[in-house]
């Protein structure tokens, strides 16, 4: 059953007015995130519900310089809420979501929980903004490798079809939460310290290491974030048929992915009008110096917005392909930035410029 079967017609668009915002998953590493994005961006907020699991209820967060404390989830947290922007897993937004929407509010949902359900929006607003407009109450935000990919994607995209695309990934403690992070530092200690480090949060040690991704793994061999890479990509970009494989590690880095993209066009694309097309594309920034061999690095993106691209270069085994690497902050516009751009957008439609080449 699709979850738009199950829920009532909320308004497509959001009230101009400010609104009462709750975030589940507060004291995350996306939570703690869509606070500071939230007083960042000026969104305009009437009241801040930080909503977490009883395991954190009580505990204290800053809001605005001021103490708000942790409730936990319960079924009366949605009451005259406008907005949740969920980031406590999927088991938890499959739990909740609905009983949200059902109060009232519209779900910007990090989580895998509902992205590839057909009934629920898929949107990275820069690539597909028209398709927030189509949601039944929930809106899901993509994967985080698949928003950094799709940003790069879609402007080549738009000047000449894909064939296929073959990434390989260098993702981050910070990808797997706040727990992954502390434990990355923590660990990082006991090796410089001659220690023997033992993972907990993490399937292995990550302190200088890195290991394939560590999402449960497929019968075909693949993880399942090496396919949410794939079926995310597709369902964004309107390219059910698009060809493309990824390998997904994580790699000794505190905060921030990089992806490796080797992109196939039906015909040759010269270098020179990609790298003018995605110095241009909104969300993008170019940091490419051949001189000095200067690349984008996973602290030039750290706690910025741009995804950083570079290395834009012919692939010189094959005529139609380009080879290019890129570096974004997934906590950011991986997560909570993407989630709050959607609400910006369901608030003042006008405000996001498409790329061609999203699907509606
Ligand atoms: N980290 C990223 O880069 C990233 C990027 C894209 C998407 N996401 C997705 O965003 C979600 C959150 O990721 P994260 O990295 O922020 O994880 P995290 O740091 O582990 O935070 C998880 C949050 O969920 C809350 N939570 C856990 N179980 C709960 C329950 N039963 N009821 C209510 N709240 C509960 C936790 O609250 P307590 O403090 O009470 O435990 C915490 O606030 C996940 O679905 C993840 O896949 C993460």
């Amino acid at each position: 059953m699709t979850v738009s079967a199950t829920l009532t017609s909320p308004p497509r668009q959001l009230p101009s007015r400010p609104l009462r915002i709750a975030i589940l998953g507060a004291t995350g590493a996306v939570g703690q995130e869509l606070l500071v994005l939230l007083q960042e961006r000026g969104f305009p907020v009437a009241e801040l519900v930080p909503l977490a699991s009883p395991r954190s209820a009580g505990q204290d967060l800053d809001w605005c310089g001021e103490r708000i404390q942790v409730r936990p989830v319960g079924p009366a947290a949605f009451d005259g809420v406008d907005l949740v922007l969920a980031s406590a897993g999927g088991s938890v937004s499959r739990q909740w979501a609905p009983v949200a929407v059902a109060a009232g509010a519209v779900v910007i949902d990090n989580s895998s929980a509902f992205r590839m359900d057909p009934t629920v929006p898929l949107v990275v607003p820069e690539v597909n903004p028209q398709a927030a407009f189509a949601h039944g109450g929930i809106i899901a935000n993509p994967n985080c490798t698949t928003i950094l990919l799709t940003l790069a994607l879609a402007p080549l995209a738009a000047r000449r079809p894909i064939r296929r695309v073959v990434i390989s990934t260098y993702q981050s403690a910070s990808g797997a939460g706040a727990r992954a992070m502390e434990e990355l530092r923590q660990l990082s200690r006991t090796v410089l310290d001659g220690g023997e480090p033992v993972s907990e949060v993490l399937p292995h040690s990550l302190a200088f290491n890195l290991f394939l991704h560590n999402s449960p793994l497929e019968a075909s061999g693949y993880c399942e974030e090496e396919l949410k890479m794939l079926h995310e990509t597709r369902k964004i970009m309107g390219l059910p048929q698009l060809r493309l494989t990824a390998t997904c590690v994580r790699v000794p880095v505190l905060r921030a992915h990089s992806e490796a993209v080797n992109i196939e066009f039906e015909e040759p694309f010269p270098v020179q009008e990609a790298r003018a097309l995605l110095a241009a594309a909104p969300g993008v920034e170019l940091i490419e110096n051949f001189e000095t061999n200067r690349f984008p690095m996973p602290t030039d993106v750290t706690g910025r917005d741009a995804v950083a691209v570079g290395r834009i270069r012919q692939d010189l085994s094959d005529p139609h392909a380009l080879e290019l690497w890129l570096c974004g902050d997934q906590i950011r516009k991986g997560a909570a930035l993407n989630a709050i751009q959607i609400a910006e957008l369901l608030r003042e439609p006008a405000a996001t410029t498409p790329v061609p080449g999203g699907a509606a």
